[in-house]
């Protein structure tokens, strides 16, 4: 890779410009370098689409093209498209539908369909379809789209779209039906995406905001691509950070040797476990104070999971930061390593975490990190006195959260000397807690901003980066900046807990007289989120049929797969689509109808949970 800047000359929104690129510069990079931060990176392989700009008024992925091969072309970006301040009618129908959600990939999709509609000014339903489908949306999926590109469409043509109103509904005293407006029941427009809804209590009076639908308050900043995430900055001095990462599931470190890479001109620090303290910790995002057990350090001298931290570097510019990756020589001792669960149980399975200073495991030795077990009423005269009992086994697989945008941190020293991180978190006051001892920096000196993050589903939930890029700030005393790449969020960030789900159901009549759920959670190689998910999902799984007698017991276990963490819905979502699949098995067998079957079994409003007290987050929960 050559350091030599080229001169690039290009209209960007209509302004010509001369940009100093490098000979493999992407046109992502660049426009980036020279602040278009509307051009956002959510992949490394061409597959995302948020990079998404116009050149010469056709749609091109920015990541995917060197800079220097657009000489002289006309590139917009979204920052072009509104005019002092006012809205393109694109962006003003994205908004209007409710099209916007973290708004990350945003600019890109809009740019799509001005390029769509500036061709084809009256498309139908499938032809739009096609348009956008080439920028993924992790939050908001396509229907609003559609119906985003629709109005847009009419707004071009010149005319004017009814008002996009919300319904309004009276939520009944007893809200076990609700009677929906007939329009949210779209009998005639299939596709039409569904409108607001606002259902008020009828007991309360309408107010002027509260039990009014509202305008995304923050959308016209994403509309308008706008900088609003944690990468969207220059900072005088920053220093790029990058993570090497293991390529074994289960190692010794013997020895690592990274004087080649602090060789390197550009480099300004290396680090890795010689030369942090080691200090025990829990990356779960959770209420002080944390469950345990504390099971990992900055950087250890074992690596638990391919994609295992193992060093960090801080250099002038990433391509350095990364050559510099490649200089580190790790002597690794590959050990055996165990990625199913149930075999992690086994006696004489490896163990994944031998270490003697973490505290608070359940079972070491059988790899299990916490043990659950919860009962209510009994269990055994339920199943006794039931006329039937049925078994059911279901496993279920991790599952990335993939938000469009990576993790990413910044830190830096502010004129007061408190470390401050700029970072992609759903839970800043936790990092500012949990990162204070692993950088023996009192709390109050440490200031967490979150910005406007793109998409996060509970994997922002935990501390990834933070530690890291405030120990290379320390040690360089300048700002640095980490983010992650795609291929780090599947193997170094968190995932949906894998589960092995046995449900033992009794019946009575027609009626769930009796319930056990026997569950085996995955949590990979650290416990981050182990206790609180697994707990949950028992709650959950165990109370949407909420029977007399309940029984709870559950392992959760270690294995040498990426750590799990929290995800969207907290383990109920593997624990209800085990007992939802059972219950319809069930009522198969016993030619019942399902959803009669259900709806007389399934929890209803006012109902005790009774195993809300036994069950909470973490510890004992409340009556409710
Ligand atoms: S396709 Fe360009 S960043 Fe994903
Ligand atoms: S709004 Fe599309 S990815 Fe978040």
């Amino acid at each position: 890779m050559s350091d030599s800047k080229s001169e690039l000359k290009v209209t960007i929104n209509q302004e010509i410009k001369t940009l100093m690129v490098g000979q493999d510069e992407s046109l992502l990079d660049a426009l980036r370098q020279a602040s278009y931060f509307s051009v956002k990176s959510g992949c490394d392989t061409n597959s995302c689409g948020v990079c998404t700009v116009l050149v010469n008024g056709k749609p091109t992925k920015s990541c995917h093209i060197k800079a220097l091969d657009v000489k002289g072309a006309e590139i917009t970006t979204v920052e072009g498209l509104s005019k002092d301040g006012e809205m393109h009618p694109i962006q003003r129908a994205f908004l209007e539908t409710g099209a916007i959600q973290c708004g990350f990939c945003t600019p890109a999709q809009i740019l799509t369909v001005k390029s769509f509609l500036d061709r084809n000014p009256d498309p139908n339903e499938d032809e739009i379809r096609k348009a956008i489908n080439n920028v993924i949306c992790r939050c908001t999926g396509y229907v609003r789209g559609v119906a985003a590109v629709k109005r847009a469409a009419a707004y071009l043509r010149g005319e004017t779209p009814e008002p996009y109103v919300h319904l309004e509904g009276v939520l009944p005293k007893d809200a076990t039906r609700i009677d929906l407006p007939e329009a949210f029941y779209r009998r005639e427009a299939e596709h039409l995406p569904l409108p607001p809804l606002v259902l008020t209590p009828a007991e309360m009076p309408l107010k002027a905001v509260v039990g009014q639908a509202e305008t995304k308050v923050d959308g016209k900043k994403l509309a308008q691509g706008k900088p609003v995430f944690t990468s969207d900055i220059h900072m005088e001095g920053m220093l790029y950070g990058s993570l090497l990462t293991s390529p074994h599931a289960n190692a010794n470190i013997r020895d690592i040797d990274a004087s080649k890479a602090r060789a390197l001109p550009g480099v300004h620090a290396v680090l890795t476990y010689q030369d942090i303290p080691r200090i025990k910790y829990a990356t779960g995002g959770q209420s002080y104070p944390q469950p345990l057990p504390y099971d990992q350090v900055s950087l250890d001298n074992v690596v638990r999971h391919v994609g295992d931290r193992v060093a960090v570097v801080a250099a002038e510019t990433l391509e350095i930061a990364e050559q510099a990756l490649r200089l580190i020589e790790v002597d690794y001792e590959v050990l055996l390593a165990i990625i199913d669960p149930e075999e992690a149980l086994k006696p004489g399975a490896p163990m994944v975490h031998a270490e003697n200073d973490t505290e608070g495991i359940f079972d070491a030795k059988r790899n299990v990190v916490c043990h659950i077990e919860a009962d209510y009423g009994n269990i055994e005269k339920g199943f006794k006195e039931a006329d039937h009992v049925f078994e059911g086994e279901y496993h279920t697989p991790k599952q990335q959260h993939v938000h469009l945008e990576p993790h990413a941190c910044i830190s830096y020293l502010d004129e007061d000397d408190r470390l401050v991180l700029r970072t992609s978190t759903q839970v800043p006051f936790h990092v500012r807690r949990m990162v204070a001892p692993l950088i023996g920096m009192p709390v109050k000196k440490i200031r967490v901003i979150k910005p406007r993050i793109g998409g996060g589903f509970g994997n922002k939930q935990e501390m990834i980066l933070e530690d890291l890029c405030a120990h290379l700030t320390l040690k360089t005393q300048r700002p640095v900046q980490m983010v992650y790449t795609r291929t780090q969020e599947f193997i170094s960030s968190r995932s949906r807990h894998a589960m092995v789900i046995r449900y033992k159901i009794g019946i009575k009549g027609d009626r769930v007289s009796a319930a056990e759920l026997n569950l085996i959670g995955d949590t990979g190689a650290y416990g981050c989120h182990a206790l609180t998910v697994n707990m949950v999902g028992g709650f959950k799984g165990l109370t949407l049929y909420n029977p007399d007698n309940i029984r709870f017991n559950c392992d959760v276990v270690y294995t040498n797969t990426p750590p799990a963490g929290a995800f969207r819905g907290y383990g109920a979502m593997q624990c209800e689509y085990a007992i939802e699949v059972l219950m319809e098995e069930i009522a198969e067998k016993l030619g019942l109808d399902v959803v009669e079957f259900k709806r007389k079994n399934w929890i209803k409003v006012g109902d005790a949970m009774n195993l809300s007290k036994k069950l909470g987050e973490g510890r004992e929960g409340v009556e409710q």
